[in-house]
């Protein structure tokens, strides 16, 4: 499948709420952080990035050793993908999770077992009884893409101590930042118990770097020093090295998280006026239905310029993912739908 963007060419003015990005830009501090990279464009970049190691590593207590840079966790999950599937194992996904991992592994030649949600949730039940002495890796979406619902610590800790150790198992944390329940960032237990796992996060989302392609993965020693010599050295630039190191020094931007909060109950609040099915969000988007309309709905939101994300591309079709933009594009994406809803 050719990944589309949902947004046509060429058009400035667009309310982007399809592809999950925050709508604020980078600070202006950072900004000046970054122009001082234009002195030196005409370098490689550091190839490992042991200050961006260490960072990363202080901010889950793990060591550097346990860290690899890619260029956004789609290069990660690609590294993971080329590296250990091939023609003769299997990986396990969610049926209509996040489409890369399916993609990818079939790009390595792998076979993809995809198990189907059950109330719109990875059924790791399931993927345990689809487990084979061929299956090589297991992805698991969390909190998952396009529904927004999250899996317990318990729950994952639970299914990971059921799967023997010579499986990865890959748990995307893309929207972790945005789960009111992601309240200690340590890693260090779980990794240290659990080496065949490889946690994603991404600097494209919450920390607002999405154009500068920079993300990570964190895992067991053995693992991580495979990827990291599987990686091309020159993958990241220089920029975004810099970018990542400089937002992982400041605080974390309580306020934007308390924004998305408030506006993800605005959101709640219309679809409960309007009896819109909806599921409960960890994250900075939403999935819901405007029932058998979804479609003409979505449709003539696009005509006002106001884009979302039809889920039939992940096989859901009547539901919609939006993104939660700035207060102003929520409230037009809000008023522009009742408009619509009025005239059907
Ligand atoms: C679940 C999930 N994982 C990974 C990614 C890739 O993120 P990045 O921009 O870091 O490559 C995305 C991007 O939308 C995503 O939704």
């Amino acid at each position: 499948m050719k990944y589309e963007s949902p947004y046509a060419k060429g058009s400035n003015n667009l309310v982007r709420l399809a592809t999950n990005e925050n709508p604020y830009n980078i600070s202006d501090e950072l900004k000046k952080g970054l122009l001082e990279n234009l002195e030196h464009i005409n370098l490689y970049p550091t190839p490992e990035d042991i200050e961006l190691k260490k960072l990363i590593a202080q901010k889950h207590e793990l060591a550097p050793e346990n860290v690899v840079i890619g260029a956004g966790a789609d290069e990660i999950i690609s590294l993971l993908a080329f590296k250990y599937i091939n023609s003769e194992n299997n990986a396990i996904v969610s049926k209509h999770t996040f489409f890369r991992y399916k993609q990818l592994v079939k790009l390595a030649h792998g076979e993809c077992k995809e198990i189907e949600e059950i109330d719109f949730k990875h059924n790791l039940d399931e993927f345990i009884k689809n487990v084979d002495e061929k299956t090589k890796m297991i992805f698991i979406c969390n909190p998952d893409n396009p529904t927004g619902t999250i899996i317990s610590k318990e729950e994952i800790e639970s299914f990971i101590s059921k799967i023997s150790s010579d499986i990865i198992i890959v748990l995307d944390e893309a929207y972790i930042d945005y789960a009111p329940t992601n309240t200690n960032e340590s890693r260090k237990d779980l990794i240290k118990k659990f080496p065949n796992v490889v946690i994603l996060r991404t600097f494209s989302k919450f920390y607002r770097l999405a154009s500068l392609r920079v993300g990570y993965g964190i895992g067991g020693e053995k693992i991580i020093k495979e990827l990291n010599e599987f990686r091309s050295p020159y993958s990241v630039n220089a920029v975004a090295l810099t970018a990542a190191k400089l937002v992982l020094s400041q605080p974390k931007d309580e306020a934007y998280l308390r924004e998305i909060e408030n506006e993800r109950s605005k959101y709640y609040e219309f679809f409960d006026k309007n009896s819109f099915k909806y599921l409960q969000s960890s994250t900075n988007f939403i999935f819901v239905s405007f029932g058998t309309n979804t479609k003409q709905i979505c449709e003539q939101l696009r005509e006002k310029g106001i884009i979302v994300r039809s889920c039939n591309i992940f096989g859901y079709d009547n539901y919609v993912r939006i993104t939660i933009g700035n207060p102003e594009e929520n409230m037009r994406l809000i008023a522009e739908t009742e408009r619509i809803i009025r005239g059907m």
